[in-house]
Parts: structure tokens; sequence; C-alpha cells
């Protein structure tokens, strides 16, 4: 496992080193307000701009030939979906008595605490106590010196992120001390009091790749909000302002509340409930049987968060042509004949958009380009997340690149599947890969993947992930996409 995790921590890293690449994806017609987005791009990068442009009048030349058929996956996006009434668990405090602080460290993913009753925080010593008037504790009442106003009676400690067996990013992770005090009478005041429970995490660790955002951070806060039905606040570790920026539309759909900053406010806040931790299922996964919360509900949440109010939403497919949304990686692992297979799809009969979304890209601008679209399609990396905008039914195409055929099965295709996508892997052949020019026929680079991936991460990083560029075969892409097509109009 540890293997692919370094390669995400990677990954995101050479986003942040690629300063540069800022948005200019076209977008279709009905969100031309996107295109607002190029005016941030840096004269340096002019030319790439001008040819986005390009490309953008002759994907949507495309639109003239309409087809007159009525089909899609999209047409029942923004309808209702009832599993969303039954994703409410009971709250889990209410189960608790006053006075408690219980830690689950069951899970292999993750830590979770609870605590019930008078909860303070104390950033400066980053701790949350608990104050309790009754010793429940073994020691006896006699045991405690009455010259000492507090007696500890439990002491836990947790990093709320969700990637506990990985030791090395849990190194960097901040620790809070959950202690529970017996104090026979309670004058500490509270600087801010609050009459709903408090879910404590940390957007440290991976934050700044997007499938690490949706994995570790916000499907779990969903997972972990949900029974709380907005009423609730979040306390954060380890903030970051663009984190806020980004997610902020998702978080006003989990909060009624504007979230806490732990690290840098040094007021006391005051709860009765706190939670602190996330729970976490799987891989952008959530396992309806271990919870009432469904990745459908999530799913809901994300539209209400970005979609237009109703009456304001153009839903404008009156053209009829299945809309495809190219995720452009530029690169380690691009296309390298993009055009030919933007042209390839256009004959095909869909609607193209290519969009190369980076972490400054608005999460509505990508919302509404994929959500808008019937089939995504991309190379295999953290962009493939972004499948979790699509709506119910509609079609992922994931190409796989030699020797990433584990990681893209497991972080995006049975995801994606558990969704209710339809999914299909292109695992292309050795001569669609730049690698094909780079080593002998005979190399196992080429011939046997598996026995490279498994000499070690660093090999994998090296050879496959940080140096491979696909140059699609389209007359494979082409049965691909035209299966693809028809089935849109069998349905
Ligand atoms: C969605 O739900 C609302 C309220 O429950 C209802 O008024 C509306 O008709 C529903 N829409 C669809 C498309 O089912
Ligand atoms: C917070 O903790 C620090 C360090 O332990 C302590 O000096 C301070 O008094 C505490 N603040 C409150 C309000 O309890
Ligand atoms: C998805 O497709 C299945 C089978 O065609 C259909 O029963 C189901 O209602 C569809 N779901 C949505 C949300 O359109």
């Amino acid at each position: 496992m540890v293997y692919f995790q370094k390669y995400y921590y990677k990954d995101h890293h050479q986003r942040q080193i690629r300063k540069l690449d800022e948005t200019f994806g076209c977008d279709s017609k009905n969100i031309k307000e996107d295109l607002r987005l190029i005016k941030r791009v840096k004269s340096k990068l002019f030319h790439l701009l001008y040819l986005s442009f390009l490309s953008c009048s002759f994907i949507w030349l495309s639109q003239i030939f309409g087809f007159p058929f009525s089909f899609s996956c999209i047409h029942h996006g923004a309808e209702n979906f009832s599993y969303e009434k039954l994703s409410v668990d009971p709250p889990i405090a209410s189960s608790l008595s006053i006075g408690t602080l219980y830690c689950d460290r069951s899970h292999f993913r993750t830590d979770i605490c609870f605590m019930k009753g008078d909860i303070r925080t104390n950033s400066s010593s980053s701790s949350i106590i608990l104050y309790t008037q009754t010793n429940t504790k073994a020691a006896p009442l006699s045991d405690i010196p009455t010259k000492f106003e507090e007696y500890e009676l439990e002491h836990e400690t947790i990093k709320p992120y969700t990637r506990k067996w990985e030791t090395s990013v849990m190194n960097t992770i901040d620790q809070i001390h959950l202690i529970s005090k017996y104090k026979p009478i309670s004058h500490h005041k509270c600087d801010v009091s609050h009459d709903v429970p408090a879910i404590f995490f940390s957007t440290g660790g991976y934050t700044g790749n997007v499938y690490h955002e949706f994995n570790d951070g916000i499907i779990p806060l969903y997972i972990t909000s949900q029974q709380f039905n907005k009423e609730v606040i979040f306390v954060i570790l380890e903030y970051h302002s663009w984190w806020y920026t980004k997610y902020q539309q998702v978080l006003a759909q989990l909060s009624n509340y504007r979230p806490i900053i732990f690290n840098s406010n040094s007021k006391t806040h005051c709860f009765q409930e706190a939670v602190v931790g996330l729970k976490i299922h799987d891989e952008l996964t959530i396992d309806s049987s271990l919870s009432k919360a469904n990745i459908i509900g999530f799913r809901n949440l994300l539209s209400r968060a970005f979609e237009a109010p109703k009456g304001l939403l153009v839903v404008n497919h009156y053209n009829k042509r299945p809309r495809m949304v190219l995720l452009s990686r530029r690169g380690s692992r691009g296309i390298t004949n993009e055009r030919a297979l933007v042209k390839l799809a256009q004959k095909i009969g869909f609607d193209v958009l290519i969009l190369k979304p980076n972490r400054k890209t608005e999460l509505a601008t990508i919302y509404k380009a994929i959500s808008n679209s019937d089939v995504m399609f991309g190379v295999h990396g953290a962009a493939m997340t972004h499948f979790l905008f699509l709506n119910p039914n509609c079609t992922l195409v994931q190409v796989i690149p030699l020797g990433t055929e584990w990681p893209s099965e497991t972080y995006y295709g049975q995801p994606a599947k558990n969704m209710g996508l339809k999914y299909i892997g292109y695992k292309i052949h050795p001569r669609e890969s730049s690698l094909y020019y780079k080593y002998d026929k005979d190399d196992p680079i080429l011939r046997d993947p598996n026995s490279v991936n498994k000499k070690g991460w660093e090999f994998t990083k090296k050879v496959y992930l940080d140096d491979q560029n696909v140059r699609l075969d389209l007359r494979r892409v082409q049965k691909l996409l035209l299966r693809v097509h028809d089935d849109y109009f069998t349905k």
C-alpha cells in the first residue's frame, strides 16, 4: 500500500512545483463564463492559451450537427434521489453519558474519539479538556489531594487524520490531547459557548492533492457529520485558507456554522459534545452497510453545493449529442495525440470538452463541466477523483498506462463502479506507451510491468508514473467510443 501513497504525495508536490499550470480549459456554450478563467493565464502561457482557443472553436463546431435523439445519463442529474432521507444516524453521543471520553482505535485507517460533557478547548496546549464533577476513575475520592484543584482522570492523544496506517504522513500531523479532569467546582470561563457539537479534524497531510482532499477529508467528513444534520461546528487543525475557499460550498452543505481554526485561535471554545477524528470506509467510497450515509447522498450534496438554484439552472441538452469531458494532463501521463482523439470523438458523435483542472481551478467550474457530461475520459491520475461529479449511470473511461493497473483499479475503477457509474478501463498496449520507444521490446519494463513493480515503488514511480506518456491507438479507441456512444441510443 505504502507505495502508492507515496506516489500521490509526489503527485501533489509536482503540482505545487508546476506553478505555471494555470487553467485554460475551454468549456461548453452553456458554461461560457468559465472562459473568465483564461484571464488568469500568465502571459508566458499565451501561446498555449491561443492553442486552447483554437481547440475550443473546433470542438464546438461539432454542435451544429446535432442528433434529434433522446438519451443520456445526465437528465437524471438534478432530480431527487430518495436515498437521502435515510442518511441520518442517531447521534453517537446520545448513547454516551455525560463525562465520557471514549476512543475507538479499532479501525486500521483511523482513530476517532468522542467526548461528552463540559468540554473546553485549549489550543495553546493542543488540548481539549473535559471537566467532570464525578470521579469516573477507580481512584477513590479520598485519594485525591484536596489541594489539587484539578485531577486528571484520563488522557488520550489522537491525530485526527484518516491515514493512520501510514507512518510517514502521520508523523507530519499535529497531535491533540484529550484530557478528562475531575473538578469538584467548575469555574472556568468560556470565551465562546456553543450549543451544537464539534467535529475536530486536520487538513494537513496530503491535503493539496485532490484525490486526498476527497478521500481522506471531505468524504470522511460527510460520513462523520451526517448524523448532525448540519447542526455541527467543524474545528480544523492545520487549516489552509485555500482549502476553505475551495470547499466552502461543500462545507456549507455539511454545517450551518463557520469553521473554527483550532491552531491559531487562542479563545476557549466550550462544547457539550465533540467528535475528534473522522470515520472513513474505503477508497472514495461510502459503505452504506456501515452507515446510513451513502455515495448517492454525497453526490446529491455536491449538486446542492454547486448547482445554481432551480429556475436559474440552465440544462442545455437540446442538442442531444452525448458530451464527453476530456481531463487533460500535461507532463507525465499526457495523451500526445489528444487532438486526434478529440476529432475522433467528435466524428463519432460526441461534443467534446477539454478540461485541465489544477489546484486553482474552482471546484464549481469542474463540477459544472463534468456533471453536464455523459462521459469522462482521462489518463490515470489524481484528477480522476472528479468522477465523483458524474451523474449516476454516466461513463468513466480511464486510460491505464503500463504498470499502473493496480492503482487505477483500486483508487478509481472500483470506486466508480461503487457509485453506479459505467466504468471502462482502457489498458494501453506497449506500443501506445512512450516507453516503447525508450526500451528494448524485450525489456521487462514493456513485457512484464508487474515484475518491475515488485522491485519497489521507486521503480514504478520513476519508470511508469513520472516518465510515461500515452499515444492512443485510435483504432482501439474508436471501437471503445463507438460502444459508449451506441450505449446511449440503445437505452
Ligand atoms: C423533488 O422533491 C421535491 C420535494 O420533495 C418535489 O416537490 C419535487 O417534485 C421532486 N422532484 C422530482 C423531479 O421528483
Ligand atoms: C491552556 O494551557 C496552557 C498550557 O498548559 C495553560 O497555561 C493555560 O492556563 C490554559 N488555558 C486555559 C484557559 O485553561
Ligand atoms: C440507471 O440505469 C438503470 C438501468 O438502466 C436504471 O434502472 C436506473 O434508474 C438509472 N438510474 C438513474 C439515476 O438514472
